[in-house]
């Protein structure tokens, strides 16, 4: 935890494995503690966590704020429709009037890609001291969501030592949407760095072939790859050439909202060739988890039944997880300009 130096949390491909580390570990200690009703961890007190989400969210957004909650933050929640950018206040200024109610972190959701850095950029030359957590920005990354994703699969592989080793030589297919899926960028730079082989799986229009180079080079504007040695990136066409010798499936939801073009022209053909069944899942050679970070369309991706069994589908527990994840990102972000919470020392 010591090495902690990310002040903002914009995307993953700047994470190095000790990053990795240091999330999954303290999620895990968080998800092991009583957290609830009196007994909050102090470790945000005084502190204000706001969320400004100009797209729509259940997930992200409520764990967010029961996370900063549960570490006895003051939360503000901002809602575009009945906001005052409907006035004709900019985005820029609606975040610095949180900044100027006291906000310390700012948890941004927007549908435009670089909106949460181009926010972190702006605070940072006029001097502000308030972190931005990206909770998903267009089609670039949502950080949150692979951590959490990360430590669903390293806690199934290995529950009593859920860090990235767990995913050594993994290999974990992404089937379905892969083109308009942050959630998908988020967990090929967290997948690969800790040691997993990537599958992804899908008709070209969704799976452009490009994405087998995606981590090779770190973004423009990123010097290096923290990452010295990553897993590989596989794109294949069939769920026959993904599926055998899995460790692990996960599935995206089609982005109808996002799909200007007309990629697809027919979802029950989609479900025909990349839905995922119970006997779809019988190519894998052995039993293997199946995740989605929702809002899952329902007999599109999978089959209603498949998401229904939990000795398979672990979506309710990336849920779950979210919310330790979320913890663990806001205390260590407050960590950053200030000493931890000794309470922490305490749970071992
Ligand atoms: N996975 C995810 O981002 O879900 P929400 O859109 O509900 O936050």
């Amino acid at each position: 935890m010591s090495g902690w130096s990310h002040r903002h949390i914009l995307d993953l491909a700047s994470f190095s494995l000790e990053d990795y580390s240091s999330v999954l570990e303290l999620a895990h200690r968080f998800r092991s503690m009583p957290v609830t009703g009196a007994r909050k961890l102090p470790a945000l007190q005084g502190r204000l966590v706001a969320t400004l989400f100009f797209e729509p969210s259940t997930r992200t957004r409520s764990s967010f704020e029961l996370a900063a909650r549960r570490l006895s933050a003051d939360v503000q929640s901002f809602t575009p429709a009945s906001s005052s950018l409907s006035k004709g206040e900019t985005l820029l200024d609606t975040a610095r009037t949180y900044v100027a109610m006291g906000a310390d972190v700012l948890v941004v959701r927007h549908s435009s890609t670089s909106v949460p850095e181009q926010l972190a950029c702006a605070l940072d030359r006029s001097g502000e001291r308030t972190a931005v957590l990206n909770g998903g920005d267009g089609l670039h990354s949502h950080p949150s969501q692979g951590l959490l994703d990360l430590y669903t699969l390293a806690h199934h592989f290995d529950p009593d030592h859920p860090l990235p080793e767990a995913l050594q030589d993994k290999r974990i297919v992404i089937v379905g949407d892969v083109l308009h899926s942050r959630v998908a960028r988020s967990n090929l730079w967290a997948l690969t760095a800790c040691g997993a082989d990537v599958v992804l799986c899908g008709p070209p229009s969704l799976v452009p072939q490009d994405f087998v180079a995606f981590v090779e080079a770190p973004p423009p504007g990123q010097a290096h790859d923290p990452v010295q040695h990553r897993g590989c990136v596989e794109v294949v066409r069939t769920l026959e050439e993904a599926l055998p010798g899995a460790d692990a499936v996960m599935t995206l939801r089609l982005q109808k909202e996002r799909m200007h073009q007309h990629l697809l022209t027919d979802l029950n053909r989609f479900h025909r060739d990349y839905g995922l069944t119970h006997e779809r899942l019988k190519l894998c050679g052995k039993p293997v988890p199946l995740l989605h970070p929702g809002p899952v369309n329902r007999g599109v991706e999978l089959g209603g039944s498949l998401l229904d069994d939990h000795s398979i589908s672990l979506v309710e527990e990336q849920v779950r997880n979210g919310i330790p994840i979320r913890m663990a990102l806001l205390y260590l972000m407050a960590a950053v300009d200030s000493s931890p919470d000794p309470s922490l020392a305490a749970i071992g």
